[in-house]
């Protein structure tokens, strides 16, 4: 129904008026207004009158399409490049989304740009507000009494429910005490803790005095975190006496103790949470260390909470996250405040279907970005529950934790990782105990993290029946929202599950696949390396963390452009998107994300070993688990292999799940040197082998399949060389 259809004359002026706010445009952009006033398919009227494009126009002409005052945002010309892209509507969601943030300035623009070449865009631009009071405060306000988090510990067997009210006063209490050791805005602080409410408290309380949040996933040894202190410099680090695994309880103390000694960064105040009828740290007061709990009681008693909450701008970071990269150097995704709230509160019910008084239950940890996600930032800022559940999906005690959760708390929503629910699976085939349970208010199980296998989706979907959908979604620590997935919000454009695939784009992401030159693959179901076209979806970071340069050339060098997402896949007739593997050195093992390169590090780090190669090979449960080929030189001790694996457990991490070392003579390489990884890993996964015509010497390759296949690690299939 068009009302309004502009004259040329009157597009001419709005463009000019608008764009003149943005001084960098590119020139294409401005043949986008055509004198046919139509954008490519979507005519001007038409979004105007869905209020998508509002501008502040003072022109006397134009001023009747100016919409309501609440809604007066300046949409600057990526907007309307952006909208004639392939879907009018993809701005849509923004402007409305934009109001159901509470701003201390409302943004000027919804997108707008910036000084960086490689990436120019910024969503919100000018936009002040504080991400705590979005996720606590004006919820305590409204809802004080609905629960905004259910701690389910199955590792220890306590849970505790906490409302918002409850909420707001810890968090108030740890940001005073933060604030009492002089955090401040745009400090850093590192949390190192496992799966407990302190945690929460501890991340929102650094948003709410603006402080930058770097939370590390307790299972990191001691090197990975001091690499992390060492980035990014914390004032503060928050800790707990223990975490628990299955197996044993991790002593978190002696781990940041040793981190604390490797790192160059110096750390004054470290507050351990000592966790009650469990392991107890040992504290050095005069060094440092302080007690959470003691320390909470001071605040109290001192009459020092933090009652407000401190106002930041849009593009201020909120926290940083350290991901894997190809080489042994975590990189520090930098999230901002504004982007981040606005896609998060709309993903609640857009992708989620989600509303207030619903509950969701996230099974990842808060060191993930999944976590910081879909635990915490997201339901909170919905104003909806959340569960923060410690244990694992299997023997704490069995296979029927998770539908018990589900059944306990009335969860609408659950998201996991594939690895889970093959780990469910394979305990548990026929799914009695999910059968056991009221599952009757579940609508949606997400999966994320790693490739969805259609096994384990159809699984799922014969074990929940028809009347619940099973998603897969797609995104990286870098997009920090889902990039694909399929939604199921009332507003949302619903088409039907097809499984091996990641569902299609959500608004805003306009995901492409390009050859390695980086041409189109216009063509569906064109294998090629899947890239978003900027801009990026507006949770995704901004930076990393003391090193643009690396972001820029990481992220955005190969492609100019686009942001390039390290994987490769295909988009087939109908719109889905495919993922299928990474094109560059990551593994992702149990959903975690891990960089060869770094296991690669460590390995050469023994003076046996003179060349290593690392690359992920199959596994039914995680997905992939790392195999390391090494070449050795002088005296070997005979536990060569089992030094190795130990080396990987203390430098890396126990989740690297290194327990495959094979010890060969040669690695397969380039004449320029390269090493032929995908060779081994194409050996590796029973695939045909395509041998490279640059290689040095392919009888290499033929001594690698013996060694391997002595090992039992070639498939019982053809992969032939
Ligand atoms: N702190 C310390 N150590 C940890 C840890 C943590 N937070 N998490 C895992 N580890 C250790 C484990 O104790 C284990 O050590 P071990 O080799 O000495 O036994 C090792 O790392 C590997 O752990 P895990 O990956 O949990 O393997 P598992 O075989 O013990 O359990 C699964 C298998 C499937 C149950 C488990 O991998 C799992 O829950 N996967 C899902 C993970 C997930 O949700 N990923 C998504 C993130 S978005
Ligand atoms: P992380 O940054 O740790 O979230 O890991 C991101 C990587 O996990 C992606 O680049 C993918 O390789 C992989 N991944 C995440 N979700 C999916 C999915 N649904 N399908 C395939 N791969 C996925």
């Amino acid at each position: 129904m068009l009302r309004y259809r502009p004259s040329v004359s009157l597009l001419r002026q709005l463009h000019r008026h608008r764009f003149d706010r943005v001084p960098k445009m590119p020139a294409r952009g401005r043949a986008l207004l055509t004198s046919s006033g139509v954008i490519k398919g979507a005519t001007v009227s038409k979004l105007f009158e869905k209020n998508t494009v509002c501008g502040r126009v003072t022109d006397g002409r134009t001023s009747t399409l100016t919409p309501p005052a609440h809604n007066s945002l300046t949409l600057a010309y990526p907007f309307l490049h952006f909208s004639s892209t392939a879907n009018c509507n993809k701005m849509e969601p923004w402007t409305q989304a934009i109001d159901d943030i509470c701003w201390q300035q409302r943004p000027s623009a919804v997108l707008g740009q910036r000084d960086l070449q490689a990436n120019p865009y910024l969503w919100f631009p000018d936009g002040k507000l504080n991400t705590c009071y979005n996720s606590v405060d004006r919820h305590a306000l409204t809802s004080p009494n609905t629960v905004a988090i259910h701690w389910h510990s199955a590792a220890t067997q306590s849970k505790l429910s906490v409302t918002y009210a409850d909420l707001l006063t810890r968090v108030k209490d740890v940001a005073g005490m933060l604030a009492d050791y002089g955090v401040k805005k745009g400090d850093t602080v590192v949390i190192y803790m496992p799966m407990i409410l302190e945690a929460v408290y501890s991340m929102l309380a650094c948003a709410r005095l603006g402080a930058v949040h770097s939370v590390v996933f307790g299972g990191f040894a001691p090197k990975e975190l001091a690499k992390r202190i060492e980035d990014c410099k914390p004032k503060v680090i928050l800790s707990a006496s223990c975490g628990i695994e299955p197996k044993r309880v991790i002593e978190y103390k002696p781990l940041l103790d040793e981190a604390l000694r490797i790192s160059q960064h110096s750390v004054p105040i470290r507050v351990i949470y000592q966790r009650p009828g469990q392991a107890q740290a040992k504290l050095d007061y005069q060094s440092g260390d302080r007690n959470f709990d003691q320390e909470i009681e001071r605040i109290q008693h001192e009459s020092k909470a933090f009652q407000q909450c401190v106002t930041v701008d849009s593009s201020d970071p909120l926290y940083l996250l350290y991901t894997s990269g190809t080489t042994g150097r975590p990189k520090g995704v930098v999230r901002s405040n504004g982007g981040h709230a606005v896609a998060l509160r709309w993903s609640m019910d857009y992708i989620f279907g989600l509303q207030k008084g619903d509950t969701i239950f996230t099974a990842s940890d808060i060191g993930w970005v999944v976590g910081h996600t879909y635990i915490v930032y997201g339901p909170l800022l919905a104003g909806l529950t959340t569960v923060l559940y410690e244990g694992k999906p299997v023997g704490t005690p069995d296979a029927s934790v998770f539908w018990k959760i589900c059944t306990e708390y009335n969860v609408k929503a659950m998201f996991a990782a594939p690895t889970a629910i093959r780990a469910i699976r394979r305990e548990d085939p026929e799914g009695k105990f999910a059968h056991r349970q009221d599952l009757s208010n579940l609508r949606a199980l997400f999966l994320a993290g790693e490739r969805s296998d259609p096994v384990t989706i159809h699984w799922c979907q014969q074990l929940l029946g028809s009347s619940k959908q099973v998603i897969d979604c797609w995104w990286l620590t870098e997009t920090g929202q889902p990039v694909t997935s399929t939604c199921l919000g009332k507003n949302a454009q619903l088409f039907s599950i097809k499984p091996g695939s990641a569902g299609k784009p959500v608004p805003g992401a306009n995901v492409c696949v390009l050859d390695d030159d980086g041409a189109p693959q216009d063509n569906p179901n064109t294998f090629g390396n899947l890239v978003i076209k900027l801009p990026m979806v507006p949770a995704a970071f901004t930076t990393l963390w003391n090193n643009e340069q690396g972001y820029c050339d990481s992220y955005f060098k190969r492609f100019p452009g686009y942001f390039d997402t390290g994987d490769a896949g295909m988009i087939d007739e109908e719109g889905y998107v495919h993922v299928m593997s990474r094109t560059d050195d990551l593994i992702n093992v149990a959903g975690h994300r891990l960089s060869t390169g770094s296991i690669e590090e460590i390995l050469l780090s023994n003076t046996s070993v003179v060349e290593t190669c690392v690359v992920p090979i199959p596994d039914n449960l995680k997905g992939h688990v790392p195999l390391a080929l090494v070449v050795t030189s002088g005296k070997v001790s005979n536990n060569i292999k089992q030094d190795l694996v130990k080396a990987v457990r203390n430098d890396l991490g126990a989740i690297a799940c290194l327990d495959k070392v094979v010890v060969v003579a040669r690695l397969p390489k380039t004449r320029s040197g390269k090493v032929l990884r995908r060779c081994i890993r194409d050996m590796t996964a029973g695939n045909p082998v395509n041998v490279p015509a640059t290689i040095e010497d392919a009888t290499v390759l033929t001594d690698i399949k013996a060694a391997l296949q002595k090992e039992g690690l070639i498939p019982q299939t053809k992969a032939k060389l």
